[in-house]
């Protein structure tokens, strides 16, 4: 009594115009077939087999979750494809079919199908379209489900019908393998269809049971570059209208993307053209301006983040203030009330509480203490060439604008570096240090003039 996935992938996609298999190509930075198989997967199967054809090496190397692979050599139709996929299916077990270029259909609409699949009945997700051309129409006689012919195969009459086979079915693992044992090619694509058993299911004495989806785009494929934007911005629009129900305001819900998780708490405002990449947290009461990149990195109660800053791995205590115009690479760590501020970039730095490096400096491999103030045009000197060495700035230092600090070196506890210094050797607490040439003034010298 298992619940068995078939993903259907074997197809080129050749209106892709692309070398990458179709279902490789990226929704919301996510393969279209991994979407799939993460929804599948909450519906907790016994298995989930992928059939694959086309560049299936590629697809075997970029999918990452666990899945058993069916190669179909040949692509001779859809249902040639799930008998590929029959092994180890059980006669009581239900076997749910889907395509692997149709991102985004909810799990709540799979587990609708399950529910109306018996021994008696099989599911088919199915659709009232303005415009049904090009796929499969569903046959009704006194409202009851007789079969799907192909818009190909179809008559006149039969491609006047706008209830469409989205593609989607359930049905039991017994008389899957009966009926796909059944089915010709005589057709007009020549092809095994699928979409075949169902006439043979009502032959013999099953229903049909039809479900639909609650959005349209549930059921859409992909097949062109153009429908790939479409569906992108349908992900996205969901994305930022589940932020505005969790209490963030979307100054443009148009021009946000979230490329992975974005968990948040209340009163977060982002501004327009921000991307989300991988796993992002916001607390509680975070500005974020426009045009920002964030990528795995979680940001404390109350912290802004001001236009055009890029940030990457990176940590954000409680009311931190980054940008305009910041760069935070990975393990970029700030505790409370730290300033980053414009043309800056951090790398694997920890900042204190309420230090600033406020103006075009570079903090790399960095320990900077509580209280600290960096100045414009710092750079920490943390490569050798060939190895990367670390700078600790203790708690209350104050670094002179334009001053380079040449790793490894530690700069100690309330120390004041003059502006424009090379610093190369730890520097003791509470002194003033300046590496300098002393100035000369030339008295009654002349500028060159321009000759005649
Ligand atoms: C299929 C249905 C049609 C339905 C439509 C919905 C059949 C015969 N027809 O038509 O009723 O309205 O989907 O989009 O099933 N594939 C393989 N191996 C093959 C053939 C296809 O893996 O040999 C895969 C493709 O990669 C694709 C999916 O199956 O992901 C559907 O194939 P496609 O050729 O697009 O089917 P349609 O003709 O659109
Ligand atoms: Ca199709």
């Amino acid at each position: 009594m298992a619940i068995r996935i078939i993903v259907l992938a074997a197809g080129k996609g050749t209106r892709m115009k692309s070398s990458m298999p179709k279902v490789l190509h990226r929704l919301a930075g996510k393969p279209l077939l991994g979407h799939v198989l993460d929804t599948v997967s909450t519906l907790s199967p016994a298995s989930i087999t992928v059939v694959i054809g086309h560049g299936s090496d590629q697809v075997k190397d970029t999918i990452t979750q666990n899945v058993n692979w069916a190669m179909q050599t040949e692509q001779l139709g859809t249902g040639h494809a799930v008998q590929q996929a029959l092994d180890g299916i059980e006669d009581d077990d239900t076997v749910l079919i889907t395509y692997g270029d149709v991102p985004l259909t909810r799990s709540e609409t799979f587990k609708d199908l399950l529910d109306v699949t018996s021994k008696d009945q099989l599911g088919l997700l199915s659709l009232i379209l303005d415009d049904p051309s090009g796929y499969g129409r569903i046959k009704r006689v006194n409202g009851a489900v007789t079969g799907v012919v192909e818009q190909k195969d179809a008559t006149e009459e039969e491609l006047r019908i706008n209830e469409i086979n989205a593609g989607v079915l359930a049905v039991n693992g017994g008389s899957l393998r009966t009926y796909l044992g059944q089915i010709d090619n005589n057709n007009a694509q020549g092809e095994y269809y699928l979409t075949d058993i169902f006439s043979l299911a009502v032959q013999a004495g099953q229903t049909i049971q039809t479900v639909h989806p609650s959005d349209e785009w549930e059921a859409e494929g992909i097949n062109s570059r153009e429908q790939l934007a479409e569906l992108e911005r349908v992900y996205q629009g969901e994305q930022a209208a589940l932020l505005m129900a969790a209490g963030v305001t979307v100054r443009d819900p148009a021009r946000l993307d979230v490329r992975g998780t974005l968990t948040t708490g209340t009163d977060n405002e982002i501004d327009v053209n921000c991307v989300f990449i991988g796993d992002c947290t916001l607390g509680n009461n975070v500005v974020i301006g426009p045009n920002c990149v964030i990528a795995d990195s979680h940001i404390g109660d109350g912290t802004e983040i001001k236009a055009n800053s890029v940030l990457e791995g990176t940590t954000l205590a409680k009311k931190c203030v980054i940008g305009p115009f910041a760069r935070l690479r990975p393990g970029s760590t700030l505790a409370e009330g730290a300033k980053i501020g414009n043309f800056v970039e951090t790398k694997n730095a920890q900042i204190g509480v309420g230090s600033k490096v406020n103006h075009l400096s570079y903090v790399g491999d960095s320990e900077v203490g509580v209280g600290v103030n960096v100045g414009a045009g710092t750079i920490t000197a943390n490569y050798d060439g060939a190895n990367k060495h670390k700078t600790v700035m203790e708690d209350g230092v104050s670094i002179g604008s334009n001053s380079v600090l040449v790793a490894p070196v530690t700069i100690k506890r309330s120390a004041t570096v003059g502006a424009g210094s090379v610093v190369t050797k730890e520097v003791p607490e509470d002194i003033l240090s300046i590496t300098r040439a002393e100035r000369k003034d030339i008295k009654g010298w002349k500028r060159p003039v321009k000759k005649k």
